[in-house]
C-alpha cells in the first residue's frame, strides 16, 4: 500500500464530523480529525493497516477442542493454538526481577523471549485482534523504562498501538519511602503507584467482523478512560508471585473482545486472565511454563468459573 493511501486510510478511520482547533475539542463524539492526520507528525508513519478485502479472504478456526485448556509449556512457541484463531490476548511476562519463576537474564536475552512470544500472538491473533500487555518499569539507578522497549518490539512486528492504560494500583499513601533523600533535593526517589497496560492491534484498528458485546454504557465510559484505578491482587492469597487482578482482566475482556470470542494469556500464570475469560462467556487458552502454575490456574478456574446455567 503507498503511503497516500494508506494516510487516507488511517484518516478515514479517524474522520468523523468535528474538527480539531487549535484550542482543541470540547466533544469527542463526531469529531473530524482529518487535519491532524494530514499533518507531517504523520509522514512515513510505521503503522500499515492491512486492506479491509484482504483481510476478508483470511480464514477464521473456530474454537475446537485446542480452547478452554491450560498448555504447560513455553508460549515462545504455541503449536496448539491455530494461527488467526484468537480476537484478544492479555498478559502480565515475567518482569525478570528475581521471583521464584525469573531466570536471571540479561536485558537482551529477557528481549528476546518477549519479541519471540509476540511473534507467535502475532500468529495467532486474527485479524483486528488485540495485544493488551501488562507490564512495569524498574529500578532507578538507572530506571529501565521497560514499556519503551516492548513498544519498540511490537512495532516491529508490525503490531499497530492503539494506547496505553496507566492502571493506578494505589492512592498514593503507600509504595516504600524514599528515606534516604526525605525532603530533600539531594536524590528523591519515586515510589510508583502504576503500571502500564500497552493496547496493540494486529492489522486493524478495528475489528473487521461483527460480534456481541456485553459491556454496559457506565463502564464503557469509565473503561475508555486512560487510568484505571484497581487494587493489586494478594499473591499469598492467589498463591502465585506475581498475579493481578481477575477485576482487571475483566475489564480488558469486556471491551477489546466479543462474547464467544477466544482469549489467550501466554504467561497465565494463576490463571486470572483464562478466569475471566471463562466467566465472561468467551473461551480461553493459557500457556505456561511451570508446572505448579498450570496446576494452580486449573485449579482456579475449577473454583472460580462459575458454572454455566
Ligand atoms: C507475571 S507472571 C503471570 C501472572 C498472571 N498474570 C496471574 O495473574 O497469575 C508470569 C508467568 O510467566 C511464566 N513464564 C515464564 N517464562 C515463560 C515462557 N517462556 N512461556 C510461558 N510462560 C512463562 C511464569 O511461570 C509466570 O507464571
Amino acid at each position: 500500500m503507498g503511503e497516500i493511501e494508506l494516510r487516507e486510510k488511517i484518516i478515514g478511520y479517524l474522520m468523523k464530523k468535528t474538527e480539531t482547533s487549535s484550542y482543541g475539542v470540547g466533544k469527542r463524539e463526531s469529531h473530524d480529525s482529518s487535519a491532524f492526520y494530514k499533518r507531517s507528525l504523520y509522514d512515513g508513519i510505521f503503522v500499515k493497516p492491512t486492506p479491509k478485502k484482504e483481510m476478508s479472504e483470511i480464514e477464521i478456526p473456530l474454537p475446537e477442542d485446542w480452547v478452554s485448556k491450560i498448555y504447560c509449556a513455553s508460549s515462545t512457541n504455541m503449536e496448539k493454538v491455530p494461527e488467526n484463531s484468537v480476537a484478544l490476548a492479555f498478559t502480565s511476562p515475567p518482569y525478570n526481577v528475581g521471583k521464584e519463576y525469573d531466570d536471571d537474564m540479561g536485558l537482551r536475552e529477557y528481549l528476546k523471549l518477549i519479541r519471540d512470544v509476540g511473534k507467535d500472538v502475532y500468529r495467532v491473533l486474527r485479524p483486528g485482534g488485540r495485544y493488551v500487555i501488562n507490564i512495569a518499569n524498574l529500578g532507578r539507578k538507572p530506571y529501565i523504562p521497560m514499556h519503551t522497549f516492548y513498544y519498540d518490539i511490537h512495532m516491529d512486528l508490525d503490531f499497530l498501538p492503539m494506547g496505553e492504560i496507566i492502571w493506578q494500583k494505589a492512592k498514593g499513601a503507600n509504595g516504600s519511602c524514599a528515606w534516604g533523600s526525605w525532603m530533600s533535593a539531594k536524590s528523591p526517589r519515586l515510589r510508583d503507584i502504576h503500571e502500564y497496560l500497552l493496547v496493540f492491534a494486529k492489522q486493524d484498528f478495528s475489528r473487521p467482523d461483527k460480534g456481541e458485546s456485553d459491556i454496559g454504557r457506565k463502564e464503557f465510559m469509565e473503561s475508555t478512560l486512560s487510568v484505571w484505578e484497581i487494587p493489586p491482587e494478594s499473591a499469598k492469597k492467589v498463591g502465585h508471585p506475581a498475579p493481578f487482578p481477575v477485576a482487571l482482566a475483566d475489564k480488558v475482556v469486556r471491551l477489546y473482545s466479543y462474547i464467544d470470542d477466544v482469549v489467550l494469556d501466554p504467561f497465565a500464570g494463576s490463571g486470572s486472565t483464562c478466569v475471566a475469560a471463562a466467566n465472561n462467556n468467551r473461551y480461553y487458552v493459557g500457556y505456561d511454563i511451570s508446572k505448579e502454575y498450570c496446576a494452580l490456574a486449573k485449579q482456579r478456574i475449577l473454583n472460580e468459573v462459575a458454572p454455566k446455567s
